[in-house]
Parts: C-alpha cells; structure tokens; sequence
C-alpha cells in the first residue's frame, strides 16, 4: 500500500526513454522540491558510469549497486521527486522499498518508436546496445505487469509535452499545494 503522506518520495517509474528524468527534473522544479535520479546516484557512489558498470563489473553488481541507491535514497524520508531507472522494480525488494516512501507513483509509458526516439542520445544504457526495438518489446513484457502492480497512477506520454506531463501529474497526485511545504 503506498502511503498518501505527503511528507514521503513522488516516484516515476517506466521503461527507458519514458521521460522519467526529464520529466522529474520539471516536476521537482515546479513543487520547488528536490530531485534525484537513481543512475545518477549509483554513479556518484560507484565513480563511474552505469555504463562502464555493466561493461566491467556486469548487470549483477549494477543491480545491487542501484538497490543501494534506493535505500540511501529513501533513508533521506523526505518529499524528493525520484526518477527510477527502468529495470529496479524488477526486484521485490525494490518494490516494497519504493511502495512504502512513496505518496505515488507514477508509472510514464509511451509506445516502443516514441521510447526509441527518445533513447538515441542515452550512453547510460548498454541494454539497448544492438536490437534497441526487440529489447525495449521484451522488457516491456517482461516488466509491464510489475509497473502495474505498482503504480497508483498511469500516464501514456507520448502526445503530450513535458508541461502536460507535469500538469497531469500534479493533478493525478493532487499535489497542487507541494510548492508551499
Ligand atoms: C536500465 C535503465 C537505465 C539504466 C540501465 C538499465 C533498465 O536507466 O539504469 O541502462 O534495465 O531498464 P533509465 O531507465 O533511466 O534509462
């Protein structure tokens, strides 16, 4: 059960390319909150990048490293805008950890050419190395039902811009009043 308290996390999740850190970089600035990524915050404490990572040390030790950043991030218990990169809530632990700091939610979805679009200039990301479509379908299957499971809320992106995206969220979350904490 996610927690209505508005004292706790507001979480993006989705599939890479979905907009999270774009879109949690506005929404962080209108609420007058403050943001944080979890692939930035693995990087910092790794000093390296997400994708050297995954090159060297394999996506086993990246997963671990980015399920250390979500407990440092939530030990913070406090308002932030968190953008979560797209496959920690394959883990339950994630999951559970997310659900219990957040106050929502917000699963960004987009259909697989619009994620495409978007992930051109991401170096972060080796998974899309290669096949970037046949890769982003899987994960979709793969992960959608999790998203679901998790989200208090769904927004589809892709006709919307980023102020669209940040108004919807502030009313889907009713949190008109964040800016004044
Ligand atoms: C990944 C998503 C990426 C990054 C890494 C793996 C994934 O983050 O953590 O390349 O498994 O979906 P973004 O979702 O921020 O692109």
């Amino acid at each position: 059960m996610v927690s209505g308290d508005a004292s706790k996390m507001i979480v993006l999740i989705g599939l890479m390319g979905s907009g999270k850190t774009t879109v949690g970089r506005a929404l962080a600035e209108r609420l007058n909150l403050v943001f944080r990524d979890s692939d930035e915050a693995v990087e910092k404490t790794a000093k390296t990048s997400v994708r050297e990572i995954f090159e060297i040390q394999g996506e086993e030790v990246f997963r671990n490293l980015e399920s250390e950043a979500l407990v440092e991030l939530c030990a913070a218990n406090s308002a932030i805008v968190l953008a979560v990169a797209g496959g920690a809530i394959i883990s339950q632990l994630n999951r559970d950890l997310l659900r219990k700091n957040a106050q929502c939610i917000v699963w960004l979805d987009a259909p697989t050419p619009t994620l495409i679009s978007r992930t051109g200039r991401g170096k972060h990301r080796p998974l899309l190395d290669g096949d970037p479509v046949g890769s982003l379908n899987k994960m979709r299957l793969d992960r959608e039902p999790l998203y679901q499971q998790l989200a208090t809320h769904h927004l589809v992106t892709q006709s919307l811009s980023i102020v669209d995206v940040v108004d919807q969220i502030i009313s889907l979350c009713s949190l008109e009043n964040s800016s004044s904490r």
